[in-house]
C-alpha cells in the first residue's frame, strides 16, 4: 500500500497539538506504520528540503523545523499521499479549507503544523530520511477491510 511521510512539526509539539494531529490522520483510516521522536539537526533539515534551497524562505524554513522536537510517523493506505494533503489542507493556514488540519488550528504559512509527502516518491526519499535504520512496520488492522475496498 501507498506510504507517506508526515511530520509534527514544532510549532504543534509546543502547542500540544501532536496527537491532534496525528489524530486526525489515524481517524481519516490511514494505518500508523511508524512513529518517532525526534530532534532535527541543520543537515538533516537541509537535506529534507533541498527542493526549496536558494528559496527565500529556505533558512527560515530549516530554523522552524529544527527549532524543536518533531514527531516523524509514516502513514499508509491506498491514495495515502493524496488522503494526507487533502487532510492537512493548502499551505497557507488562511487559504487551507475549515475542517482541514491547518484551517482549523493555523494562522501562519511558516507555521502551518504539519508536514505531507507530495508524492510516493517523494514518500520514499523523506521515509529514507527519517526512519533510516528505524522500524516500518507492514501489518494488518482487523479494520482495514472496513476502511480499505
Ligand atoms: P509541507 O512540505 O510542509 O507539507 O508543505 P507544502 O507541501 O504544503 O508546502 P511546500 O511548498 O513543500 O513548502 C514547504 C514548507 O515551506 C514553508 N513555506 N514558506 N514563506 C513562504 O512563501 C513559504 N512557502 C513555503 C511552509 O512551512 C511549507 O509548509
Ligand atoms: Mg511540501
Amino acid at each position: 500500500m501507498e506510504r507517506t511521510l508526515i511530520l509534527v512539526k514544532p510549532d504543534a509539539m509546543q502547542r500540544g497539538l501532536a496527537f491532534e494531529v496525528l489524530s486526525r490522520l489515524e481517524r481519516r483510516g490511514l494505518r500508523l506504520a511508524g512513529l518517532r521522536l525526534l530532534q532535527v539537526d541543520e543537515a538533516m533539515a537541509e537535506r529534507h528540503y533541498g527542493e526549496h534551497e536558494g528559496k527565500p524562505f529556505f533558512a527560515g524554513l530549516v530554523a522552524y523545523i529544527i527549532s524543536s522536537p518533531i514527531i516523524a510517523a509514516v502513514f499508509e493506505g491506498t491514495n495515502a499521499v493524496a488522503a494526507a494533503r487533502q487532510t492537512i489542507g493548502g499551505t497557507k493556514p488562511t487559504e487551507a479549507a475549515p475542517g482541514t488540519i491547518r484551517g482549523d488550528l493555523g494562522m501562519e504559512i511558516g507555521r502551518n503544523l504539519v508536514h505531507g509527502s507530495d508524492s510516493p516518491q517523494s514518500a520514499e526519499r523523506e521515509i529514507g530520511i527519517f526512519f533510516e535504520g528505524q522500524p516500518v512496520l507492514d501489518w494488518q488492522r482487523e479494520t482495514d477491510r472496513w476502511v480499505f475496498e
